[in-house]
């Protein structure tokens, strides 16, 4: 049985459903040599900001139960770096190119995304709002629907690509930062980014990484993540939704699609096997013909609810 993996999602064409997910992929070059990069959906960049950023000091990441912690701190190579030293590997390899990207300030937003969207052999832009708004007390931005609804929308303005807003989990109400999204014109969400967390040592009483707060990641965070996919969902959003969190085989990403994603990325597990995101595509084609789903697109959205 032929299975249909193709999907046209989110203002792009795929050749699969499957990505990587920011952070956990480099700039995908570091990865060639391990992976068929040319056999992924797609490949979500690290985080890019207007100038290169140093990152926080270590520890920055350390192992929980099913998952881990990670604060990184954005370290990146700075848009310049980004086009001159990455972007002209990541044209050729194949698969659909996605920058993830982030400022400090609402100028720097813009200015990254304008800028970003400038750049020939970048498809898209996914932009990570999960980041300290200094002059509002260091709330991240993606918290507050109006801040994130205008955010959104002075972006939109100077992005032509198709632009996904990655959520924060970090809220009590999903949907209504789903919504402000929709209202300001995106064209995609992706649901979600890590969970705040901290780990502790209890033999030296310190926490385990030097920031104390880390974003969680992993299967440990898998049905929350399913639970924001499945309420924007439910709740309407006129938005595709790729679907993050946890993700270690094809059964995981069928669960995303059945709650409503219609891409998945792949993050955690890429340190785990850096052919995981490879390996899902082959499993999912598999996987579907023996239940003998002919097209993935069938997948989406299928929950049945009581
Ligand atoms: C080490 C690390 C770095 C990350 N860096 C970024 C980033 O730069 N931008 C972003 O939007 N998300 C970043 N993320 C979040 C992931 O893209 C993903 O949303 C999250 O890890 C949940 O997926 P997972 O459980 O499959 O890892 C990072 C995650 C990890 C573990």
């Amino acid at each position: 049985m032929t299975v249909r993996l193709e999907i046209e999602t989110g203002g792009l064409k795929f050749q699969n459903p499957i990505l990587t997910a920011s952070g956990t992929f480099g700039y995908a070059k570091e990865f060639q040599s391990l992976t068929d990069l040319g056999a992924l959906g797609g490949v979500v960049t690290k985080g890019i900001s207007p100038k290169p950023r140093f990152g926080n000091p270590t520890p920055r990441i350390c192992e929980t139960a099913s998952g881990m912690l990670n604060s990184i701190g954005l370290e990146n190579v700075g848009v310049e770096g980004f086009e001159r030293d990455k972007l002209p590997f990541l044209r050729a390899c194949g698969s659909r190119v996605l920058v993830n990207f982030f400022g400090s300030t609402f100028d720097e937003y813009v200015d990254c995304g304008a800028r970003l969207d400038r750049l020939d052999g970048v498809d898209a832009l996914e932009m990570n709002v999960s980041c300290p708004n200094i002059k509002a007390g260091g709330i991240e931005f993606g918290t507050d629907p109006r801040v994130l609804r205008d955010l959104v929308r002075a972006c939109r303005e100077v992005v032509k690509k198709p632009l996904w807003i990655k959520l924060t989990p970090n809220t009590s109400d999903i949907v209504a930062l789903a919504k402000a999204c929709a209202d300001a014109g995106a064209d995609g969400l992706s649901i979600i980014n890590t969970i705040t967390g901290m780990a502790i040592d209890a033999r030296t009483r310190k926490p385990k990484i030097a920031t104390i707060f880390g974003g969680l990641s992993g299967p440990a965070i898998k049905p929350i993540a399913l639970r924001m996919v499945f309420q924007v969902r439910r709740a309407g959003v006129p938005l595709p939704i790729s679907g993050i969190g946890g993700i270690q085989d094809a059964t995981d990403a069928i669960e995303f699609f059945l709650a409503g994603a219609s891409t998945v990325q792949v993050g955690t597990q890429n340190f785990v096997d850096p052919d995981a995101s490879g390996g899902i595509v082959r499993q999912l084609a598999e996987r579907l013909a023996a239940d003998g789903v002919s097209d993935v697109r069938e997948l989406v959205g299928a929950l049945k609810t009581p």
